[in-house]
């Protein structure tokens, strides 16, 4: 069995990776419906590893004996005003998913949980490579997405992401 609170924490965790895919469709309606398609497709695929994300976590309780609880998923609710602002707001929610990725950690390592820390490793290294990945975009638009030739560029770039599944498997 897992320490209890650390696994209270897992199943609060599953909502938000949830929420953040939710969050990440809502972007990618955004930027569809704006005629960014590669864009689009970056953040939908971001959305397909957030559930990913989320499965791994109700798995890992669930091979560990605890019993998930599934709550309500908040509503996005983005009202973009530019372009700009989806990545800034993604790079916003990679940083705050990672502080609570750190905290799950830090009551893992109170509690001697060392299986949820092993667990954890893998997800900590995401969010460095997700935070990462979002910083990156918001310094490529800076610099090119002022011109509607660089912004094409990057949309077309952006339109090459495809999906993988996760390399974590339990
Ligand atoms: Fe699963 Fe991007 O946090």
């Amino acid at each position: 069995m897992l320490d209890q609170k650390v696994a209270e924490l897992l199943n609060d965790q599953i909502n938000k990776e949830l929420y953040s895919a939710y969050l990440y469709l809502d972007i990618a309606n955004y930027y569809i419906d704006e005629g960014l398609n590669g864009y689009g497709n970056w953040y939908n695929i971001q959305a397909q590893e957030e559930q990913d994300h989320a499965m791994l976590m109700l798995k890992y309780l669930q091979n560990n004996g605890h019993s998930v609880t599934l709550g309500a998923i908040e509503a996005p609710g983005c009202d973009f005003k530019n372009f700009k602002e989806p990545i800034e707001k993604a790079y916003e929610h990679e940083r705050y998913v990672t502080s609570l990725i750190n905290n799950i950690y830090d009551a893992a390592y109170a509690a001697k949980d060392f299986r949820t820390m092993q667990f954890l490793d893998w997800f900590v290294k995401e969010q460095g490579e997700e935070e990462q990945n979002t910083e990156d975009q918001i310094k490529r638009f800076e610099l090119f997405g002022s011109d509607p030739k660089g912004l094409y560029a990057l949309d077309n770039e952006l339109a090459g992401r495809t999906y993988a599944a996760p390399s974590l498997t339990l």
